[in-house]
């Protein structure tokens, strides 16, 4: 998708992704042999996308051979490990996560910083698969509590761990890691490494990026947080824990009032500046008694009070007749539909943009309580993509 619309639009300057993710659009860009930018707030998704987007030669990939039988011929130690991630006991077998923190440890003293990531994504590709949770939906869940026509029930957590887990635990978290890591192996052999233009990769906020770079910019294409509630840090905890990327509540307190205000979690003290008739409008229309949080009503202040603080500065270092595409889902809460996409386009009328198309790419459901009252307005629960022109 972001290969056809670098042709189309024929964008040969700058492109940035403010909300990187795996670095996608920074990937297309540098098989187009395009300069790029991308930053995101989520440690994980910057080292992702960061081993992603990196040069690798001959030599690396001899090295991140070697590493792997290191990996192969490691042998299990007596030693304890700990970690400050304190619902670890919970969410692992206690045999797989002092596996789990050896092979950690074992990774973070390789030498060659690139061989080191490439180890470091492996090892955090393999966390959900081994432990007792699974990401779902808007959250964690325990893989030991079963949904049944009865209601939930709890299996024990050791009887749970008996049957899903073979008795080598050593050697299941070896072979899951051993498996990713031939993965990323094959996958490099094939020159996925080679680029002209290496994108430039930064850890931080979106809302400050001109503090990162100055550089004009052509083309910015991203995916945005929907404003749906659903909360990147709370799906990544475990991640983010077990990998050191925070090590107390603090810092992840700190980490989650970063992010877009798309969610509950990440309402912070910030005040709300912009404001929009049509947005209090259908806020107006919020049915208190059906919210499931009564922060709500800020949650959607809020993302489009950092949505126009975004596309103000975008614009500021977008060149003439550059552009903005922007892929982003429309959410509901009591029955009210906040169309996003239409508001964005909306929000960049205002600040100068002219809107070139809303391209609809499929059609969303909702829960159930809300489809029957949408049904006259089910064509609006859409994800699109909002193409501007400056
Ligand atoms: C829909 S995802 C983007 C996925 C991306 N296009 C990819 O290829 O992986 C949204 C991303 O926004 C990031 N994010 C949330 N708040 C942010 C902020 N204030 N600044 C930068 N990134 C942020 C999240 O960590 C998440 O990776």
């Amino acid at each position: 998708m972001v290969n056809s619309f670098i042709n189309e639009l024929t964008i040969t300057g700058n492109i940035f992704d403010p909300f990187a993710g795996s670095g996608t659009t920074l990937l297309a860009s540098r098989t187009n042999g395009i300069g790029s930018f991308g930053i995101d707030v989520n440690p994980i998704s910057v080292m992702v996308a960061k081993v992603e987007n990196e040069r690798y030669n001959i030599e690396d990939l001899k090295i991140f051979e070697k590493e792997i039988e290191n990996i192969k011929n490691l042998v299990k130690s007596l030693k304890e490990y700990q970690t400050p991630f304190e619902l670890a006991d919970k969410v692992f077998n206690q045999e797989i996560l002092q596996s789990l923190l050896q092979f950690k440890h074992h990774i973070k003293k390789i030498e060659n910083q690139k061989v080191r990531n490439l180890h470091l994504v492996a090892w955090l590709s393999i966390i959900e698969n081994v432990s007792n949770i699974k990401k779902e939906g808007n959250g964690i869940k325990y893989k030991n509590r079963k949904r049944t026509p009865m209601g939930y029930i709890n299996i024990d957590k050791e009887t749970w761990e008996r049957q899903n887990f073979p008795i080598d635990k050593f050697g299941f978290v070896r072979n899951n890691l051993l498996r990713k890591l031939i993965v990323i192996l094959t996958d490099l052999k094939f020159n996925y490494g080679e680029c002209e233009k290496e994108p430039k990769i930064f850890n931080g906020s979106c809302l400050e990026f001109d503090r990162f770079f100055t550089d004009e910019i052509e083309l910015t294409f991203f995916s945005p947080p929907y404003c749906n509630c659903f909360d990147y840090f709370e799906i990544h905890k475990v991640d983010l824990w077990l990998g050191d990327f925070v090590t107390d509540k603090k810092g992840f307190r700190k980490l989650r009032n970063t992010g877009f205000r798309s969610n509950t979690n990440s309402l912070n003290h910030k005040l709300i500046i912009y404001k929009n008739g049509y947005l209090e409008r259908l806020i107006s229309l919020f049915n208190p008694t059906k919210l499931w949080n009564n922060k709500i009503p800020n949650v959607v202040r809020g993302y489009f009070d950092d949505m126009y603080k975004l596309l103000s500065k975008i614009f500021q270092q977008t060149v003439k007749k550059g552009f903005v595409c922007i892929v982003v889902g429309n959410s509901a809460y009591s029955g009210v539909i906040i169309p996003t996409d239409v508001l964005i386009a909306e929000i960049a009328k205002e600040i100068g943009f002219s809107v070139k198309s809303i391209f609809v790419t499929r059609h969303l459901t909702t829960s159930s309580q809300q489809k029957q009252e949408l049904e006259y307005l089910k064509d609006y629960l859409r994800e699109s993509i909002v193409v501007l022109e400056k």
